[in-house]
């Protein structure tokens, strides 16, 4: 158990250290004198809500990027937010969705010169922005490979979203039950019908994406597109 998370992230991990599953709610899997009583307990912590598997959803913007250009332009338009330079973002979508392009265009709006590298094998790549008014740290993480939750705490990513600065993590799925909840929420697809990059039909429709902006919080409000 995380000593000090809040208590969604607790909830969350406790319901996964038990390992409850699927539990079947409906059936008793138990036996013998006590089952009632197991199954109840059961029942009470599946309900426990996670505020990573489930967070509050205050309003949902949905985009369709023609083409890159569409996605840089919605990115630039997020750089223009002054929440964002404290926001918690999660970016959710299929392998070459443009989960790590949406940010490569984010951070260069905001400022970052040179190369954005994309986290895959790193986890983390850090940014400081020098100038005013966005001066400030920002943190990209990719947990698409991060299979130590120990890494966590020995990494100092607690830390990292417990302080300043721009906190924005692709696959965070991959770090369930650690990570708190986000302020806002991208999930970007392949355009109905569209495929991923390298197929021919990718090809022939020049990679359009359906991009849904999900608000969590008050800040994440006032980051919608
Ligand atoms: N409308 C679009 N929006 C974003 N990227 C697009 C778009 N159309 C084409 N692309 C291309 O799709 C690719 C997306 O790759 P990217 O690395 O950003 O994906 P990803 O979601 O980060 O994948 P991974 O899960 O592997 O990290 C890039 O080559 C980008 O140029
Ligand atoms: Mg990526």
């Amino acid at each position: 158990m995380i000593a000090g998370g809040e208590p969604g992230r607790q909830a969350g991990l406790r319901a996964r250290q038990i390992d409850i599953g699927h539990a079947d709610l409906g059936k008793s899997k138990f036996h013998g004198p006590g089952a009632q009583l197991r199954e109840q307990l059961f029942f009470t912590i599946d309900v426990l809500p996670s505020t990573q598997d489930h967070p509050p959803i205050l309003e949902t913007r949905h985009v369709i990027w023609a083409d890159e250009a569409a996605c840089a332009a919605t990115a630039r338009s997020l750089a223009q937010c002054a929440a964002v330079r404290e926001a918690v973002i999660e970016l959710r979508g299929p392998l070459g969705a443009g989960k790590t392009t949406f940010v490569r265009h984010l951070l260069h709006a905001l400022g970052v010169t040179g190369r954005v590298k994309s986290p895959t094998y790193a986890v983390l790549e850090a940014y400081e922005l020098p100038e005013s008014p966005r001066a400030g740290p920002i943190w990209h993480f990719d947990f698409y490979r991060f299979n130590d939750p120990q890494e966590w705490e020995d990494a100092g990513f607690r830390d990292i979203y417990a302080g300043a600065g721009l906190k924005i993590a692709e696959w965070p799925e991959k770090a369930e039950g650690l990570l708190p909840a986000p302020d806002l929420r991208i999930e970007i697809d392949f355009q109905s019908g569209d495929a991923a990059p390298g197929d021919d039909a990718d090809d022939a429709n020049g990679g359009a994406r359906a991009a849904r902006f999900i608000a969590c919080t008050a800040r994440g409000r006032e980051l919608l597109p």
